[in-house]
């Protein structure tokens, strides 16, 4: 049950794992204040004329439910976005690619038999249903981005990951506290959830919290690895000219959007 709705006039909350995959962003809000709380910096600011708040959660479910809290309880946003990479499940998932939440689940939550297996206890959801709208918007702002990949990336960058003609999928994104690296876990995520598009580890506990606050919520992931035996080779240089480029675009692409929220 939803126990508060979010002020309609509030910021939009942006948040990323890691400081490589915010570090683009910042630079582009106007009227940037940096405020500590938590452990955090969230910087509020306007981007493209709209005010946010972007904060880097750090990696891992508690870290990412612990900062949608602050964003809803002590900046009062609007609606929230998890901005990142994810592991791609799915076959037709390609790295390079993106995914839009449609459907967010703890992969790792299993209290059988006390309760069916990624169902969250006592709250009778396993599937936190992504906020329809957002996901929309996103996935339009996505396809507009990467409707032309050469003029983001470059052909030297396309080349060097692999990256051909990139797709925008949505659908169901799971989340757990491991980093997803053997070709055995990830075959026995997709033939656990075989409609699951792609894995992380933050997105269904911001999720579970947007749900619980009543605050719309969405993610939007690129695909940086296939979740296998060779997921951690070049992690980081994907993020660095890849996903970044994709998220800071995908971002302003849609908060340009006067139908965004
Ligand atoms: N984020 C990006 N790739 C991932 C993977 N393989 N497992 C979990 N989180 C990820």
């Amino acid at each position: 049950m939803n126990l508060q709705r979010s002020p309609s006039n509030g910021p939009v909350g942006i948040v990323a794992a890691l400081r490589q995959e915010i570090s683009d962003l910042l630079p582009l809000l106007s009227n940037a204040r940096c405020v500590h709380i938590g452990s955090r910096d969230f910087w509020t600011g306007e981007l493209d004329g709209r005010p946010v708040v972007v904060v880097l959660s750090r990696v891992g479910k508690v870290a990412a439910a612990s900062t949608a809290v602050a964003l809803i309880t002590h900046f009062g946003v609007r609606a929230a976005v998890f901005a990142g990479v994810a592991g791609g499940l799915a076959s037709e998932v390609s790295v390079g690619d993106v995914v839009v939440s449609a459907e967010l689940l703890q992969h790792d939550v299993d209290a059988s038999p006390l309760f069916p297996r990624w169902e969250i206890p006592l709250t009778g959801v396993a599937r936190f249903p992504a906020d329809a709208r957002l996901a929309q918007t996103l996935r339009e702002s996505a396809d507009a981005v990467l409707a032309d990949p050469h003029v983001l990336l470059g052909a030297e960058v396309m080349a060097a990951f692999g990256i051909r003609t990139p797709r925008v999928h949505s659908g169901l994104i799971i989340s757990g506290d491991r980093f997803v690296c053997t070709s055995a876990e990830s075959a026995a995520l997709r033939e656990a959830l075989p409609d699951a598009l792609a894995v992380e580890m933050e997105g269904a506990a911001v999720a579970q919290v947007c749900h619980e606050w009543g605050v719309p919520f969405a993610a939007i992931r690129t695909i940086s690895d296939r979740a296998d035996d060779a997921a951690s080779v070049d992690f980081m240089q994907f993020i660095a000219q890849v996903d970044s480029r994709y998220s800071v675009a995908i971002l302003r692409q849609w908060l340009s959007r006067p139908d965004a929220l």
